[in-house]
């Protein structure tokens, strides 16, 4: 039986999962978003030029491969349909080669200012949100009075906004909410991209597609967004996302049954960041952390902010392996490593025995201890395309991890361009 792979983070988000996936995707018939929406930002470089996905899968690239925004995800159809547009400027043709589950919930007006409505009532404990409706989307959606993509294709779609979007006016009310001045053009402007996505990207039934695909023998990759250190069930609540990010919601964010996933990609970057609050053990408050800052351009890809820098964690690594089912370790950014004269990992947290113990709910008060290794020096533009190529330090700290985790790296990504990323099979 054919079965789908999951490709996703397994640390706070921005592990390189759109290039991974980009790289990947020619061995693959389709490539499919189970769940987040626009809070993501998967980056991209062609050629020099950079792009950003929010919502669209990172197979969009690669001619022959087709594109799901599966019934997990959130969608905002302005910000959809501007993303679809920039794609069309780059020359690429996006219809039938698209397709959106009709069952993906949508992010309304109202969600997005309810965002903010919650985040700046919570004063100094903000979750440090993206601002992009997910929260609010997702509790919708739960809350049992959601609108999907399919419910507003067709003349009910008008009236169906308008009874969500006096519910989330009556929200925003109670809250104190000062409602933005140009309210009534966004609404607007949200009702005419949705039906402007309608005419182009009919609502599909995406759990059917893939599991004829998957009948007939092609190959489907899971892509998740953020990481599962932000799992709404597994992360630090509540400094996580509203989705969930662990492979087991492949099954649920595309309609596959659990026993036709197959491999399991984890990413990983060679050090951690984290946008946004919340804890983060092994964070670098000096100028090592400004240096990784710098060295590997941590910025958010889709609000620009500076994200926090630290250490390879292997408590947390570990834990979302275990929680994943990691068969495949994909390690990025190991270049931003170089040029470092000491690398240090998180090999435990004091008081628990070693990585593998059970991971904390609230690891705020977690102190790492750690080994330290010797830095390396990589030559970006020498493309290296074996393994025993790269520095014999980064050699050293590649065996060191895959001995602690017991999991093969298979993929080495080296910088942000498709050629730099090595099999090491
Ligand atoms: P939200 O999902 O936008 O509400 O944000 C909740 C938390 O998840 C915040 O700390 C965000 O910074 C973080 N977050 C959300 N999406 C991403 C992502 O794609 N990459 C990294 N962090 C993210």
């Amino acid at each position: 039986m054919m079965k789908a792979d999951v490709l996703l983070g397994l640390q706070w988000g921005d592990e390189g999962k759109g290039k991974a996936v980009d790289v990947l995707a020619p061995s693959y018939h389709w490539i499919a978003r189970f769940q987040g929406g626009p809070n993501a930002g998967h980056t991209l470089w062609m050629d020099g030029q950079k792009i950003v996905l929010h919502t669209i899968p990172s197979g969009i690239f690669r001619e022959d491969c087709m594109n799901l925004i599966g019934n997990g995800v959130v969608i905002h159809p302005p910000s959809l349909l501007q993303e679809i547009k920039a794609l069309r400027q780059h020359g690429l043709r996006l219809e039938g080669k698209l397709m959106i589950s009709a069952k993906a919930h949508l992010i309304l007006p109202g969600h997005r200012l309810l965002d903010q409505a919650f985040e700046s009532a919570k004063g100094d404990h903000k979750i440090g949100s993206t601002l992009r409706g997910i929260g609010p989307a997702y509790t919708d959606k739960y809350a049992r009075h959601g609108l999907r993509y399919g419910d507003l294709a067709g003349p009910q779609g008008k009236a169906l906004l308008e009874t969500a979007h006096e519910e989330h006016l009556r929200q925003l009310k109670a809250l104190d909410f000062e409602l933005p001045n140009n309210l009534p053009e966004h609404v607007q402007e949200w009702m005419d991209a949705i039906n402007e996505l309608h005419s182009d990207f009919a609502p599909a039934d995406g759990s059917w597609l893939l599991n004829q695909a998957l009948d007939q023998g092609q190959k489907v990759l899971a892509e998740g967004a953020q990481g599962s250190l932000l799992d709404v069930e597994f992360g630090a609540y509540p400094f996580v996302t509203s989705s969930h990010t662990t492979s087991a919601s492949a099954c649920t964010g595309l309609g596959i049954a659990p026993n036709r996933l197959g491999t399991v990609y984890g990413l990983f970057k060679a050090y951690c960041t984290r946008v946004g609050s919340g804890p983060f053990p092994t964070e670098l408050h000096d100028q090592t952390g400004e240096a990784l800052r710098r060295a590997g351009n941590e910025f958010g890809a889709t609000t620009g902010r500076p994200r926090r820098c630290g250490w390879l964690d292997l408590p947390a690594l570990a834990y979302a392996i275990r929680l994943n089912g990691v068969s495949q370790l994909i390690i990025t950014k190991a270049d931003v490593l170089s040029g470092f004269e000491e690398i240090k990992i998180a090999t435990r947290y004091q008081g628990l025995d070693n990585h593998l113990s059970p991971f904390p709910a609230d690891p705020s008060k977690c102190i790492p201890e750690y080994t330290s290794f010797q830095g390396w020096t990589l030559d970006n533009s020498n493309n290296c395309l074996h393994r025993n190529e790269l520095p014999s330090e980064l050699q050293h700290y590649l065996t060191y991890i895959e001995n602690q985790i017991n999991i093969p790296i298979n993929y080495i990504s080296t910088g942000p361009e498709r050629n730099q990323f090595i099999e090491t099979k």
